[in-house]
């Protein structure tokens, strides 16, 4: 069933609420930082300017800013993650890694897929919102473990001092229709391994981890059953938290959800269970949601494809919405969470705000050709945070401080 009519999750439309003298002051901005840059600490300029503080969270950790990558084809080498540290961003997902053994077997192997070619396109959603989405057929890291776990700790070298959080990605096992067991191995070795990485030459602190379920996932017979998926959520905390005692240190376990092929109620469902889980079995925050996946479209001689724009963030947005009145009925205690699809704008990234996001994880914006930013000068990161600031109708000065 769905949960609200398609094109029926946004809130937020016309102009932002604030004075002409506020509006006047970010169009300024927005036109001089596109010719001149923005300022290099963008933090303080924000709360000088506008009175507006930008700090944020992410998995109860605290963010300069609540701007991140995403998981992905841009966090996959240190020269993309030193970018963006320079850019500024609040924090850096890595590229998902596939979870192995000591022995290197992996049981989701079939997502350790190198990207042969990626094509940014428009998407236009059955209710008539247009966007952008990115076609491939890879999956998840190809390289080896090893050059996972250097990339891991190099990018914390790199970040140490600069305000920006790196997050590791993984994909771990998944039991599928037929298998009765977990490989435990899976989970033990490759987490251990990640804190071994992430508290070398650096100061000891909790490690944040996504799990990531890619939306790739929807079309396989892996999460064919409904009572799968929702088991999967349940143990996969336990199992990563378990590894991480055995060597003395902390995780902060997120799950990354992906819109499975099931309705709007499966999908609240599924956070019903987040939320609902305790002790050992309960995630310490989550990420909503991943791409939508259209079995039928055929890219590049495979069958199946994820996509993204406009659909998936009304989906996420009608979801969300219903999440948010289920928190109010049943009094859960709200997990923390990120949001994630669709954000290419602030008003965007407010609407999931509102919701009760703490950060926004963007992969598809930072990915769009130069002609789509006003800035034309910087790394892309940079033209797409001036963008996500200051444009002059949608920027998220305007929306955070109009506080609707
Ligand atoms: C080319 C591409 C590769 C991606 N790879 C991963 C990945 O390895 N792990 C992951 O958790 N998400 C992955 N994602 C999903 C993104 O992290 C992001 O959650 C999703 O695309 C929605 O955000 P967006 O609409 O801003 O792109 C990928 C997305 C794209 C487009």
């Amino acid at each position: 069933m769905l949960i609200g009519p398609p094109g029926s999750g946004r809130r937020l439309y016309g102009v932002a609420d604030v004075s002409e003298d506020v509006r006047q002051r970010v169009l300024r901005d927005y036109e001089r930082f596109a010719d001149g840059g923005s300022p290099a600490n963008l933090e303080d300029y924000l709360v000088e300017e506008y009175g507006l503080d930008v700090a944020a969270e992410y998995a109860g950790l605290r963010l300069k800013n609540p701007w991140g990558k995403a998981s992905g084809q841009l966090s996959m080498n240190l020269n993309q993650v030193r970018e963006d540290i320079e850019a500024g961003l609040g924090f850096i997902v890595l590229k998902t890694v596939i979870a192995e053994d000591e022995s290197g077997g992996q049981s989701m192997q079939a997502w350790a897929i190198k990207e042969a070619r990626m094509d940014v396109e428009p998407i236009t959603a059955p209710f008539g919102d247009a966007g952008w989405t990115i076609t491939w057929k890879g999956r998840g890291w190809w390289q080896t473990f090893d050059a996972y776990l250097e990339l891991l700790q190099q990018a914390r070298e790199l970040a140490a001092g600069t305000g920006t959080l790196i997050v590791p990605s993984v994909k771990y096992h998944l039991p599928g229709p037929n298998e009765d067991t977990w490989r435990v191995d899976e989970y033990r070795y490759t987490t251990q391994r990640l804190l071994e990485a992430w508290n070398r030459n650096a100061a000891a602190s909790p490690m944040p981890i996504e799990k990531d379920f890619s939306p790739t996932l929807a079309g396989s017979d892996r999460s064919a059953a409904k009572a799968r998926i929702l088991e999967w959520l349940r143990e996969i905390p336990r199992l990563i938290r378990r590894a991480a005692d055995e060597v003395n240190s902390q995780v902060l376990v997120g799950q990354k959800i992906f819109n499975a092929m099931f309705d709007d109620e499966f999908q609240l469902e599924i956070l019903r269970v987040l939320h609902t889980a305790a002790g050992e079995a309960r995630s310490d925050f989550f990420i909503f949601a991943n791409r939508l996946f259209n079995p039928q479209r055929e890219f590049d001689g495979v069958r199946g494809v994820a996509y993204g724009g406009p659909e998936l963030s009304d989906r996420n947005l009608r979801i969300l919405r219903a999440l948010e009145a289920l928190t109010h009925e049943t009094g859960w205690q709200p997990l923390p969470w990120s949001a994630t699809g669709d954000i290419h704008s602030g008003r965007l990234a407010r609407e999931y705000a509102l919701r009760g996001a703490s950060s926004f994880q963007l992969h598809t914006f930072f990915q769009l050709s130069a002609a789509c930013y006003r800035m034309k000068q910087g790394s892309r990161t940079q033209r797409a945070l001036h963008e996500l600031y200051f444009h002059p109708t949608d920027g998220y000065v305007l929306w955070k401080l109009a506080g609707s």
